[in-house]
């Protein structure tokens, strides 16, 4: 059931998502504007500042994925607010304490902290444990939030029934909730990279505290934390498309979509693949055995094609010569898938072996991986915190600046990661904090992304000035006498 201090904390969530994410969004426009030439930052500042983004923009839309899953659970399953607010206060520390070692202790070896770097100290001496600490603060609320999902989904289905397995079948009796299916096939997701996440840890810390009598295995390391890193922000992305299944027809006034068996299987084989496909971060990791790399290739092609194309089809019947009612939850939604196929399509070129060659570590990488996260997650969480906020307001009307605000994010958005495509299609490398002369093409379209950006962060700001608002008459006396 949905109780207040559901609806409050949820509410303070998103009002600090939002927050947080104009901010980070605003050191990635300072990153584009130094690479453009525009301002000029020390290499130090630039690197703290894609640090700190590149963390905490993975960390907030992860969490905003949990959060919405969580709320929406509560229609089919209890759910604990005690927990809830445990893994957004130890969000808050872990924030506090990345982004203390990243400005403060000037801590910037990249979101990825790729071994050996961490421990090459060109920094505060304390900011590397500091920064580890604050991975290990995020690590132990979210997975303790994650089982307690997990744990009150299943004390209502079964586990074949959480993964619609009898939907394989004929006369089965129990129907799985498409929404209850993506669910538990992401949290499980976000589980297991979780567990990595804390071998990951503990081997780091062994070296660290060992004064050199430990040292790591450097193909391992980065095995576990591509394992790790990619696959958590890929999961979050489906946390995204467990609430469109569950709002989209709903929102648009059609009946609620079904688990069919083709909708089972493809949300089974994505729990597989999307666990195998981080293998296309080590094609140049030449030592890696030739077997895995091609699973990393096939699994990159099969982690996205289910999913997104039981998804389309599914959205495609529901809206083809139907009355829609559009508003912008489901226009928010309708954009996000199409930003996720663009980003899924640009990721699946690069995890193809014979282009890595060409794009690797280029722009084309940030290109694909923002298309589906800017303009495809964070939508469809965009897409659930406005109609949440509809719903604490008890307000449905459609307000008059949505052509504005739709178009504003479309032209920025999409203008943005298109500065990206084309760099790394002329292979501009990634992570260059100034391009030196050879390079001055990326230095021209990193200026013109970062003004790209800047209408978008207008147009998130529009949304967020909205919602908060709505958001905040939870916390009103009218509230508590109704609750
Ligand atoms: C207006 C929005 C955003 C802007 C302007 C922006 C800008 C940037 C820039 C300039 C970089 C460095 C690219 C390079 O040269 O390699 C970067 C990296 C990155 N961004 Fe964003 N970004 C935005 C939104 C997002 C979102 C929504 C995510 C969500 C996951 C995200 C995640 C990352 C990550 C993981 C990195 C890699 C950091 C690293 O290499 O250590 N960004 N971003």
């Amino acid at each position: 059931m949905i109780n207040l201090s559901l609806k409050r904390v949820t509410s303070v969530w998103i009002i600090a998502i939002l927050v947080v994410f104009v901010i980070t969004a605003i050191f990635g426009i300072t990153m584009r504007f130094n690479q453009g030439g525009d301002i000029e930052l020390s290499p130090v500042t630039f690197f703290s500042l894609m640090t700190a983004h590149g963390v905490t923009m993975v960390g907030i839309w992860s969490v905003a994925g949990m959060m919405a899953v969580n709320y929406l659970m509560a229609r089919y399953v209890k759910v604990s607010t005690a927990v809830n607010v445990f893994a957004l206060v130890l969000t808050v520390i872990g924030l506090v304490m990345l982004w203390t070692s990243t400005f403060v202790g000037y801590f910037h070896a990249g979101w990825t902290f790729l071994y050996p770097l961490p421990f090459f100290v060109a920094w505060e001496s304390w900011a590397t444990p500091l920064f580890l600490y604050s991975i290990a603060i995020f690590g132990i609320g979210w997975t303790v939030w994650t089982v307690a999902m997990l744990m009150q989904i299943y004390k209502k289905y079964s586990l074949a029934q959480s993964f619609a397995w009898q939907h394989f079948k004929r006369g089965y009796l129990v129907e799985t909730p498409p929404f209850i299916l993506i669910t538990t096939v992401s949290l499980i997701g976000i589980l297991i990279c979780l567990i990595t996440a804390v071998i990951l840890l503990v081997l780091l810390f062994a070296e660290y505290y060992s004064n050199g009598t430990f040292t790591n295995d450097a193909l391992l390391i980065k095995n576990l934390t591509y394992f790790f890193g990619h696959t958590i922000i890929n999961e979050a992305l489906y946390l995204g498309v467990a609430t469109l299944y569950e709002l989209f027809p709903e929102v648009s006034g059609r009946p609620k979509f079904k688990t069919t068996w083709y909708v089972a299987l493809a949300w089974n084989c994505t729990l597989v693949f999307v666990l195998t496909a981080f293998f296309h971060h080590l094609y140049m990791d030449f030592v890696q055995p030739v077997g895995l790399q091609l699973v990393g290739q096939f699994a990159s092609y099969f982690a996205s094609l289910p999913s997104a194309a039981v998804t389309v089809f599914s959205i495609v019947i529901l809206v083809y010569k139907n009355p829609i009612k559009w508003s912008l939850t489901n226009t928010l939604f309708f954009i996000g898938v199409i930003g996720w196929i663009i980003g899924g399509f640009g990721a699946v070129i690069d995890a193809t072996i014979s282009n890595n060659f060409v794009l690797h570590n280029t722009l084309w990488v940030p290109a694909h991986f923002h298309t589906y996260n800017a303009m495809g997650n964070v939508l469809f969480s965009l897409a659930f915190f406005y109609w949440v906020a509809n719903e604490f307001a008890g307000t449905k009307v459609v307000p008059r600046s949505e052509k504005l605000r739709i178009g504003l994010l479309l032209i920025g958005g999409f203008g943005f990661v298109l500065m990206f495509y084309i760099a790394g299609a002329y292979s501009i490398p990634r992570r260059y904090s100034v391009y030196p002369d050879e390079l001055a093409l990326g230095r021209n379209l990193a200026s013109y992304g970062g003004w790209f950006a800047t209408i978008y962060v207008i147009a998130i700001l529009l949304f967020l000035g909205e919602i908060v608002n709505k958001c905040l008459k939870v916390f009103s006396p009218r509230s508590s006498a109704a609750a």
